[in-house]
């Protein structure tokens, strides 16, 4: 096999604190269907929403280790978090293209704003860490971002409670403010938040712009590909496992979450120790 056909036949490597990620996992799915993906969740160390930069580098390091051994040929960092604080830094000291997901979203949030009032919610780093709005900022200074971070948001997804009326309430708290100030455009800016995008939505109304970070970097890892020229151009081989899934910790409990948001029968999820990366 020609090194160049072994390049575009290689998976993408998408990594996430836990399961949450797997909302881009699937977009990467839809979207990009000759690709094949292998698959890291933090499970062992999540949530990053509440950790420190240098804590956050520190396991995406670990994590870029260990998705090297799988010969990656591109990754993803499927997680808001780690993308607002590590990608900057992980980015430097690697040979293979790597995107996160804060730049996608925040690149269509200031295309799509009219009124150039734009919201963020997410987890607590990524809202102090200001990424969006400075993402945003760069490309047109006169945009306003709000940011607000929802903590309850994960477990509440976590626990599937994606319509139920005690997480109508919260989100309904939560985004007062943001609605308030007059935004006309909100980013679902942590991996878990896209599976709340109806609730959002009946609190928001149609009025405002609900950008999906997960489809975006889907889109531009799509772009990235073309442009590298490492697309896979044919179909996933078969009988060669397309994606593949492996976690820290409580296998069992991502294997279930998969299985009820993957278009993919997820059958095997491998555990391994991070720390020996
Ligand atoms: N994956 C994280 C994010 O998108 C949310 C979960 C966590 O805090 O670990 O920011």
């Amino acid at each position: 096999m020609s090194d160049k056909k072994r390049d575009c036949e290689a998976a993408i490597g998408v990594f996430d604190s836990g399961v949450g990620g797997l909302t881009v996992a699937r977009e990467i799915m839809r979207n990009l269907p000759n690709e094949r993906i292998v698959y890291f969740g933090d499970t062992a160390r999540l949530p990053y929403g509440s950790k420190s930069k240098e804590t956050i580098i520190r396991f995406s390091r670990q994590i870029i280790r260990f998705l090297r051994t799988q010969d990656v040929k591109a990754i993803v960092i499927a997680c808001n978090t780690a993308s607002a604080l590590a990608l900057e830094e992980v980015e430097k000291e690697l040979d293979i293209p790597i995107i996160g997901v804060v730049k996608p979203g925040a690149r269509v949030a200031a295309a799509a704003t009219v009124n150039n009032l734009v919201g963020v919610i997410g987890t607590e780093s990524t809202i102090h860490s200001h990424m969006y709005r400075q993402t945003i900022q760069a490309i047109n200074p006169d945009i306003t971002v709000f940011g607000r971070a929802c903590p309850l948001f994960v477990p509440l997804v976590e626990e599937g409670w994606l319509k139920d009326p005690v997480t109508e309430e919260i989100a309904t708290r939560y985004l007062k403010d943001l609605l308030d100030q007059g935004i006309d455009t909100l980013i679902l800016g942590c991996t878990h938040y896209p599976l709340l995008r109806s609730l959002i939505r009946k609190i928001t109304g149609e009025h405002v712009t609900l950008v999906n970070p997960a489809y975006e970097t889907a889109k531009a890892l799509e772009r990235l590909l073309e442009k590298k020229g490492i697309a896979n151009p044919g179909e996933k081989e078969p009988g060669n496992e397309p994606y593949r899934f492996f976690v820290s910790d409580a296998a069992d409990k991502f294997k279930n979450f998969a299985n009820s948001i993957l278009p993919y029968d997820v059958e095997t999820i491998q555990k391994i120790n991070i720390e020996e990366y």
